[in-house]
């Protein structure tokens, strides 16, 4: 397919609200010799309305004309299984499938017919930097987390100096120093709060330093470097003495930002609900491993739980209260993906990034 004008249709995402191209990057596969045609009111949830893609040069059609004649077709998530029985024979399909999450569904693509890709299967290397839409949308998210949090919290972050006297910044503690976990402790300390993190990766304690926060150590973790980058399950021994660790640090904390996760298993629990009861009251927790169970006992997924006094907001996808700029970074991660998948072609699995992203294979 490489150097052959190609259909490159953009799909409404129904689960959030976000568009896999906006109009900037539409330009950019326009200019690479392909045609765009997007769905109807695709970017409209993003703040990209049709008149943007039309000016970028984008043909605006039905959803089932995108599908029964694209190529290429592009979604962030939310695709039916009806819509994988029209679209064109042999097409590419790529988005965001949680395909480690969700085995049914796995099932259902694999099944499909078409070449489907799934990004956030995108491997930890440097080349593959510019694709990974999990690392962007995690950035994104920790910021939020923070923003969320400062927003709840009854409260101030920094450390006030005011006529009636100078009153200590608000304390916050961020639980995982991966990807959100660095960016809501950049955040809490651009908003003058005093910061600390914990990870089970001691390699993250310089990171941690470096942007001011104290990093928690607790002795004794097991690592993998050849996970790349990702922790690993830790032994029952570390686990009870990092839970004391955590008790003792969030009873003193005003907020709480857990982000810990630990890929295709479900998190790991690291604030009990006993934790949560002993927590000062006003405090707030943000649980950022929701999705996949939560590090807090007391966190629901999709919901902002009241309990003892302590607020437990368990989101995700906090990433989706940005969707314009959330759509910016996806669009940008799935051109690189696009450019480089033409370049060594569908279907070539000797390339590490094309081999582990693609989750099914045309018929
Ligand atoms: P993640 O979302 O899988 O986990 C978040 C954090 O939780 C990680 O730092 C992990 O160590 C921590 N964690 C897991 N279990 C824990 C526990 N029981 N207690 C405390 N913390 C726990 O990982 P994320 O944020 O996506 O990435 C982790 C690292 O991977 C990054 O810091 C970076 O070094 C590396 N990375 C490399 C990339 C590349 O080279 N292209 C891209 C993205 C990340």
């Amino acid at each position: 397919m490489e150097n052959k004008t190609i259909q490159i249709g953009i799909l409404k995402c129904t689960i959030d609200p976000m568009v896999a191209i906006i109009p900037s990057v539409a330009i950019k596969l326009i200019k690479e010799g392909h045609q765009v045609v997007i769905e109807k009111g695709a970017g409209e949830q993003a703040l990209y309305e049709d008149d943007k893609f039309e000016d970028a040069g984008a043909k605006i059609a039905t959803r089932d004309e995108v599908l029964q004649t694209s190529d290429l077709i592009l979604t962030v998530s939310g695709i039916y299984k009806e819509d994988l029985q029209k679209a064109k024979k042999n097409a590419i399909l790529i988005g965001k499938f949680n395909i480690r999450g969700d085995k049914e569904w796995n099932d259902i693509l694999a099944q499909s017919g078409l070449r489907v890709y799934s990004l956030d299967l995108v491997p930890r290397s440097s080349i593959a930097q510019s694709m990974d839409v999990i690392s962007s949308l995690a950035s994104l998210a920790g910021y939020k987390a923070v923003i969320s949090a400062a927003d709840r919290y009854s409260g101030y972050f920094p450390m006030m100096t005011t006529p009636a006297g100078t009153f200590p910044p608000a304390r916050v503690l961020v639980i995982g120093a991966g990807v959100a976990g660095l960016q809501a402790i950049a955040t809490a300390k651009r908003l003058g709060a005093d910061v600390e993190a914990f990870d089970v990766r001691t390699e993250v304690h310089e990171q941690v330093e470096s942007l001011g926060a104290r990093f928690v150590m607790v002795e004794g973790s097991q690592e993998d470097k050849s996970l790349g980058g990702y922790a690993m399950e830790q032994s029952q021994d570390y686990i009870k003495r990092q839970h004391q660790a955590i008790h003792d640090h969030a009873v003193k904390s005003d907020v709480v930002i857990c982000t810990a996760n630990i890929p295709g298993k479900t998190a790991p629990l690291l604030i009990e609900r006993d934790t949560v009861e002993k927590m000062k009251l006003g405090s707030i927790v943000v649980d950022l491993a929701a999705e996949t169970g939560g590090n807090c006992e007391v966190t629901q997924n999709g919901k902002e739980i009241h309990y003892h006094g302590v607020t437990v907001l368990g989101n995700s996808k906090l990433y989706t209260l940005l969707p314009k700029k959330a759509s910016k970074l996806y669009a940008n991660n799935v051109f690189n993906f696009v450019k480089f998948m033409l370049k060594y072609g569908p279907g070539n699995t000797e390339h590490d990034i094309l081999a582990k992203t693609q989750v099914a294979q045309s018929a």
